[in-house]
């Protein structure tokens, strides 16, 4: 069994405490009826984001990482738990006061091209979040200063605005329609911006351009982002903190750099030995692998969810499900026998 340390550790420890969060998550439950039975989608899962921080969500398809990012979202709203955002608890509160919060929280999803409407031109698409909300400043909106505007943020994504505004979304290529998803995202201003896999549907040689695009605009517009993504290489190089995440569950939470080179969790320590390109400076992983399927959201396994696949499983594993501590500063893990300990 681990010891913990006391939460009063975590002000040195990279995490931000709830005063100074963006966005704090709650035992967030999200469960879908499955006939008669539910669907265990995300279960109890807590965490913050802090102000210019980016929180990496990471997991195997199927864990549950978009059940979070659309219930943070309230879309749709989740079974219960707390969204804390600009200090509402946004599971509280009705659809008018949802409706004002909405341009300072933004997503981005996987499929850049189905998230735009076909029918619309680029300038609609782009400046539709003015038309709805009006712009951040509360200044009365014109013509000429939406399309500038518009421009404005077409550019800073690096798309030419002359060429593309009067264009429609089959025109383009997928990394061009993710840089039109993004200007779309940014133009209100938000403080946070959840990232579901926004690379995963593009070619490799055009991922490396839209994360570093986000970075740009997350230093530019002092963003706090949400990066959700199956490709633990990918979360490691854009976040500040990494969130690890197994069947509806967090199993560990610690700095990108903490978690890359003292995983402590044995799904962590699986998921670091698939990623294909060794680190030179991560420490050799023993191989344990990943034997297996994903056991069923539908009837998850009693104790730790990771039990049945779990190389270092013990009686204890099925009997007690081992709660999320903090083991050193910032640095949580859910098993009853973290490795490196
Ligand atoms: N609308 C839905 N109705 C029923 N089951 C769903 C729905 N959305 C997601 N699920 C299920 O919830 C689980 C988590 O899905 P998801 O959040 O999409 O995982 P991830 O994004 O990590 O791949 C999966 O078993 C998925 O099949
Ligand atoms: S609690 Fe037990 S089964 Fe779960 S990860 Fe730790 S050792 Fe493995
Ligand atoms: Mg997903």
């Amino acid at each position: 069994m681990i010891d913990s340390v006391p939460e009063s550790d975590t002000v040195s420890s990279g995490e931000p405490s709830p005063n100074d969060a963006v966005l704090c998550v709650e035992d967030l439950v999200v469960e879908f009826p499955v006939g008669r039975r539910k669907l265990h989608a995300v279960s109890g899962v807590t965490f913050q984001v802090g102000e210019g921080e980016t929180l990496g969500i990471v997991g195997e398809s199927g864990c549950g990482k978009s059940s979070t990012g659309r219930a943070i979202m309230q879309l749709p709203r989740p079974t219960s738990g707390k969204v804390i955002f600009e200090g509402r608890d946004l599971v509280a509160i009705g659809q008018k006061d949802l409706r004002d919060v909405r341009p300072r929280l933004q997503m981005i999803f996987q499929d850049p091209i189905s998230s735009l409407n076909p029918r619309q031109r680029v300038s609609d698409i782009v400046g539709g979040p003015i038309d709805n909300h009006g712009l951040p400043s509360g200044v009365s909106v014109t013509k000429a200063s939406r399309d500038d505007r518009v421009a404005t943020f077409l550019e800073t994504v690096g798309l030419d605005p002359a060429s593309t505004m009067s264009r429609r979304p089959h025109e383009f290529s997928g990394g061009q329609c993710q840089r039109i998803n993004i200007a779309r995202a940014l133009i209100l201003e938000p403080r946070l911006v959840i990232c579901d896999e926004p690379v995963s549907a593009l070619d490799v040689s055009i991922q490396a351009q839209i994360i570093n695009l986000l970075e740009d605009m997350k230093n530019r517009y002092g963003l706090s982002l949400l990066f959700i993504s199956h490709d633990l290489a990918v979360v490691k190089n854009v976040s500040d903190r990494v969130a690890v995440m197994y069947l509806g569950k967090l199993v560990e939470v610690a700095g990108a750099d903490e978690i890359y080179s003292r995983p402590m969790h044995p799904y962590t320590v699986a998921l670091l030995a698939a990623v294909p390109e060794p680190d030179p400076d991560r420490p050799p992983s023993p191989e344990i692998g990943l034997r297996g399927d994903l056991p069923s959201p539908i009837d998850p396994p009693s104790g730790c969810r990771f039990r049945t696949r779990c190389p270092y499983v013990q009686d204890l594993c099925s009997e007690q499900e081992p709660p999320l501590v903090q083991v050193t500063p910032g640095h949580r893990v859910a098993c009853h026998f973290p490795m490196g300990k």
